[in-house]
């Protein structure tokens, strides 16, 4: 049996739920038994996306403009052509690269895309309708986007929120600001990705392709000598399914969980990558709707892989470098939906033999193979000037004193049915509800206990912050992963666990969303908001802007409890007194 027909075999063992994964629902069946058309593997290259040169400059940073289209895009060579939307007419997107310190400002344009969704606008989601928009009274277009840039610490009118869309013919969604969002990138590194955030249909726009890199650089990072130049490469790792006709392949009526049959690696379906034998470092980005990671390598050709050495967990850099692979810190690399991971690999001692990245997360049509590595043999080992990684001396992450905690909030993950849809929701909560929001206070450290009672597993994202994993398992006290310590902004939470995570919420006030990022679970409402409060006066203050009865009796009541210290409620009284408005 080839290795092809396995994969199918045990894809049809999955659809009917052996494989450990039970469908939840009958729209669910039918997704998981959709099935591509079948391709042969590593027939063609591992493509690297484009970098995006600035435009121009505007206010003195670098200026960025995208033009969001749809287009045809090749996912394997005997796959007919795909319809996608996609940013400057690539699958993924052109790759910004920015360094840490240096602002830049967007703008995506999004007159170029049709003004019906390519995929089906499951109406029975909200936001989708000028019915069931929570916000709005006025016409809810078919097609909206918004781009919101991962990971960044920005103010709330630049983070690309998902009820701040505009339509290709110009109709603004309720919360729409301004067209071109300013990013300082204040924030220290990373890698992640820039993807539509669209109310009801993030799911869609993105499996459409509305998606791509941006990387932030460090001098820090520069100092470390990674392999670089064709030596890093970014793999963007997806699950998609096919119809015959080449076209994409996505159930029409919403399902809570989509998995694909078909693995596409930086928008090729198992593509290869030649490789030298020397070291390589690798960006890898989960980019799927929904599907977990779990990452090995397998030797092809001869026996032994060589061990992954990951140094940085999607921001900044872990505390050491944690080697995966049998006999490793870790046997595998786990990463959900959206989370990162970056790694080094040495091919120094495989030369002439072939590797292939695995995936051995259980979940839906088995996707066993990603990305095959070949490398070549030649009369003469190539120079390699990169550092060792076990020898990286990383510079180390922030790290959080439990001491200065102000407030620890317990944040359940929840399950519910509603309108006869699976929907997740978060401290019982769902999108926009009343009491939803929590008002962290501007420049202090909060711990969030994230509880999972929702029977399934989900990757919590929280805008604006970086955060630090200090304990999951059942009670929260287990230590975290080796590989999540440090910066991340995205952390797995499985059924049954308790994640403890630590930020400081800091540089910006206002309102910013946190939510499941699967995105199947987050357009359906899996997705509330935290609101940065500048300061103690502005907690209390009322909608005018001033502090009334009841805000004096609330400072009162937090003092009492020990929320505020009593030097902020002589200044709460003060205001009350005057009757003065608090600055914003
Ligand atoms: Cu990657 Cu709120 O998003
Ligand atoms: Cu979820």
């Amino acid at each position: 049996m080839t290795r092809l027909s396995r994969r199918r075999l045990l894809q049809a063992g999955a659809a009917l739920g052996v494989a450990g994964v039970a469908p939840q629902t009958s729209t669910e069946v039918a997704a998981q038994t959709a099935q591509s058309p079948a391709l042969d593997e590593f027939v063609q290259e591992l493509p690297i996306p484009s970098v995006k040169e600035p435009d121009g400059q505007r206010e003195g940073a670098d200026a960025y403009e995208f033009q969001q289209t749809e287009f045809t895009h090749s996912f394997h060579p005997d796959l007919p052509d795909t319809t996608v939307w996609g940013f400057d007419g690539s699958y993924p997107g052109p790759m910004i690269e920015a360094e840490e310190g240096e602002p830049i400002h967007v703008r995506v344009d999004n007159s170029g895309l049709p003004s019906d969704h390519l995929l089906t606008v499951d109406e029975r989601i909200d936001g989708t309708t000028s019915e069931n928009h929570p916000n709005t009274d006025g016409p809810v277009p078919e097609v909206r986007t918004v781009t919101h840039f991962h990971g960044l610490e920005v103010a709330p009118e630049n983070d690309g929120q998902s009820e701040m869309w505009t339509s290709p013919d110009g109709v603004e969604g309720p919360k729409f600001v301004n067209e071109w969002q300013e990013l300082p990138m204040e924030q220290g590194r990373t890698t992640s990705t820039y993807h539509d955030h669209t109310l009801g249909i993030t799911r869609l726009n993105a499996y459409a392709g509305l998606f791509g890199l941006y990387k932030i650089t460090s001098d820090e990072e520069e100092s470390l000598d990674l392999p670089s130049g064709e030596y890093d490469v970014p793999l963007v790792l997806q699950d998609k399914s096919f119809n015959s006709d080449g076209s994409l392949s996505y159930p029409e009526e919403y399902v809570p969980q989509f998995l694909g049959d078909t693995a596409v690696v930086n928008g090729a379906a198992w593509p290869y990558l030649d490789v030298e034998p020397r070291r390589y470092r690798f960006r890898i980005v989960n980019a799927a709707n929904h599907r977990s990671f779990d990452l090995g390598l397998r030797n092809d050709s001869g026996s032994g892989v060589p061990t992954m050495y990951q140094f940085a967990p999607g921001h900044g850099f872990l505390e050491s470098v944690v080697s995966i692979g049998s006999g490793g810190d870790l046997d595998s690399l786990l990463l959900t939906a959206f989370e990162r991971a970056e790694v080094v690999v040495d091919f120094s001692d495989y030369a002439g033999q072939t590797l292939t990245l695995t995936n051995s997360a259980e979940m839906g049509p088995e996707l066993t193979d990603l990305v095959q590595f070949r490398v070549s043999d030649p009369d003469q080992a190539p120079s390699d000037p990169s550092a060792e990684p076990t020898s990286l001396s990383l510079p180390s992450p922030t790290s959080y004193d439990e001491d200065d905690v102000r407030t620890t909030r317990e944040m359940t993950l929840g399950v519910t049915v509603e309108d006869g849809l699976i929907t997740h929701t978060l401290n019982g909560f769902t999108y926009g509800e009343e009491g939803s929001t929590v008002y962290p206070r501007l420049g202090t450290t909060e711990i969030w206990e994230l509880v999972n009672e929702s029977g399934g597993r989900h990757p919590i994202h929280l805008h604006l912050v970086t955060f630090r994993v200090i304990g999951r398992g059942p009670d929260g006290t287990e230590p975290p992963d080796p590989n999540e310590r440090g910066p991340k902004d995205t952390v797995r939470v499985d059924p049954g666990e308790t994640v403890r995570i630590i930020a400081e919420f800091s540089g910006y006030t206002g309102r910013f969303p946190w939510h499941c990022h699967m995105l199947e679970h987050e357009d359906n409402k899996m997705m509330i908001a935290f609101h940065v409060e500048g300061g103690p006066l502005q907690s209390y203050a009322n909608e005018d802007g001033v502090i009334g009865s009841e805000g004096l009796t609330d400072a009162i009541a937090d003092w009492r409890t020990s929320d505020l210290e009593t030097e902020d409620l002589l200044e709460v009284i003060d205001y009350w007194r005057s009757g003065d408005e608090v600055a914003e």
